[in-house]
């Protein structure tokens, strides 16, 4: 299959460039930029993109490419294009210059083309990209040539002589850059000349077959089924494959939503017909264990651990009756793995994410069917294999679930509180026909009092804040600015319909500043 690759350099779009190419029909994989030279000549690119990043070329410790690369790209004609820091490493090594520059260009930018080139294709000569840059070119390597200027930047575009170097001071790959979709089809198959080979049909065929031959003809494959998108697709997937010889296990861990445990028992069990679904009803066990805990990252590791313990108990038992268990699969999507590999290593923990890792004495192999792919192309394969939309459209829900959506500690009180309120919400939002077009939908407890009046009553109850934010990846969220009306509704039904609220506020905090949770 025709591939590219993508350096990454640290920039926040590199999972942006390679979806994007996905979305044109061709493979694409994120590699770390170091990555071994040997393993690289291996992989046998169709064309490397440079991603951005937020260092400066001219400092001794930014990360660089060797000389070899460029040799072998050269040797094999393989197209090469840089954005940002690719666009000045590229420059830089071909001991061009880069300065820094005191009028920073960031948003967006008028882009005049200078010199006709198939990178450009079908474009206007004059477009808006997005810029966010403090360095920039400021003399071309002997054998480039400028294609585009800005005011401020006059080396925007440049392509070397023989046609196989190419860098953009901009981002194509956002979607303030109106025509970055056609540069990168450009790319990708004028100059690249890839085939439009990545089917999402074929996919399942194939990840199907691979299953079956991994597993062999009577092994047996244990799931921990939460519910949510990307673990409801593997057991699907699974379940194709290899049919009853997969066990679900689903665990109830005390901080679900209301009537989770019974929805999504009633698709797997009763509509799709998996035998070996295990429920686990462990919520006095979780809730026992987080009494009066408050800090959230001590919530979220006493969730993971517990998890574990109560999922490795039920495979136990089940491996007694099932010896055959030999596999255990895992919901792992492309983003989770690159981000946990080489990419974080600079970036700030800002929040532990529960993610499943047993203890290395269970001695079950992984599988990961869903690997590669990114949460689109996971949700379009669930619906294609059957699972309902509205499982596949749900919004992200956090592992911790609702223990980071109460502030505080825990207790089952606030739990069923909150439930109701977040039933309500979601209701609504639904109702007005809004909830797909939003990133997440969701009630917070705030473990305050304060004063109100019902009827000739003094009311002294809890606060809810609904927390409504609009989001592509969930790395940046804005508040959505809903209709006053629909919330002010929202609001009066849940101060009459759930006993314990007397006060519902609105969160208008963006991310960042802000999570999108409040734990
Ligand atoms: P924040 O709150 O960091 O969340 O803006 C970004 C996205 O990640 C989800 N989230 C989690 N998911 N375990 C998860 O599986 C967690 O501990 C966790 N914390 C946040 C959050 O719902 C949002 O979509």
């Amino acid at each position: 299959m025709d591939t590219i690759y993508i350096l990454d350099f640290g920039g926040q779009y590199c999972h942006l460039i390679a979806r994007r190419i996905r979305e044109l029909g061709i493979y694409s994989e994120i590699l770390p930029y170091d990555i071994d030279f040997k393993k690289f000549k291996k992989i046998k690119p169709k064309a490397i993109i440079l991603s951005g990043g937020p260092n400066s070329v001219y400092e001794s410790n930014s990360p660089k490419l060797k000389k070899d690369f460029f040799e072998y790209i050269k040797k094999n004609s393989i197209p090469v294009l840089g954005i940002c820091y690719g666009h000045q490493l590229i420059v830089h090594l071909f001991k061009g210059k880069i300065e820094v520059r005191e009028k920073k260009e960031y948003g967006k930018i008028t882009l005049h083309t200078i010199e006709p080139t198939i990178l450009f294709d079908d474009l206007e000569k004059v477009e808006t990209v997005w810029m966010s840059h403090g360095d920039q070119v400021v003399e071309l390597p002997e054998g480039f040539s400028v294609l585009a200027e800005t005011e401020n930047c006059p080396i925007a575009a440049y392509c070397s002589n023989d046609k196989l170097l190419y860098g953009v001071q901009f981002h194509p790959e956002v979607s303030n850059t109106p025509k970055g979709d056609l540069i990168l089809e450009n790319f990708a198959l004028k100059i690249a000349q890839c085939k439009k080979d990545w089917k999402l049909d074929d996919w399942i065929q194939r990840s199907i077959e691979n299953i079956q031959k991994q597993v062999g003809s009577d092994n047996r494959v244990i799931l921990g089924l939460s519910g949510g998108v990307d673990s409801s697709v593997t057991a699907i997937l699974l379940h194709k494959a290899i049919g009853d010889r997969l066990h679900c296990i689903f665990v109830n861990n005390g901080v679900l939503r209301k009537n989770e445990e019974f929805e999504v028992q009633k698709v797997f069990k009763d509509e799709l017909y998996f035998k070996n679904f295990h429920y686990v009803n462990a919520e006095d066990f979780f809730l026992e264990r987080l009494k009066g805990i408050e800090d959230p990252e001590e919530k979220r590791k006493i969730i993971g651990h517990a998890f574990i313990e109560i999922f490795e108990k039920k495979t136990i038992e089940l491996e007694k009756k099932f010896p055959k268990i030999k596999y255990l699969a895992q919901g792992t999507i492309y983003p989770d793995r690159v981000e946990t590999a080489a990419i974080g290593k600079t970036t700030a923990k800002i929040k532990s994410h529960h993610n499943l890792t047993l203890p290395d004495d269970m001695k079950l192999e992984i599988i990961e069917p869903l690997k590669d792919l990114y949460k689109d192309e996971v949700r379009k394969i669930g619906l294609e294999l059957g699972l309902p939309a509205d499982l596949i459209n749900r919004h992200p829900f956090p592992g911790p679930g609702l223990a980071v959506r109460i502030v505080g500690s825990i207790n089952k009180e606030r739990l069923d509180i909150l439930r109701e309120a977040d039933q309500i919400l979601i209701e609504d939002i639904k109702r007005a026909g809004i909830y797909d077009n939003l990133w997440q939908v969701f009630c917070v407890f705030l473990p305050l009092k304060t004063v109100g009046i019902m009827g000739d009553y003094r009311t002294y109850e809890y606060i809810c804040s609904i927390r409504i934010v609009e989001s592509l990846d969930a790395m940046t969220a804005n508040f959505a600015k809903l209709d006053w009306d629909l919330l002010e509704r929202i609001g009066a039904r849940i101060v009459n319909e759930v006993e314990g609220i007397n006060r519902v506020v609105y969160d208008i905090s963006n991310k960042p500043p802000s999570t999108i949770e409040y734990e």
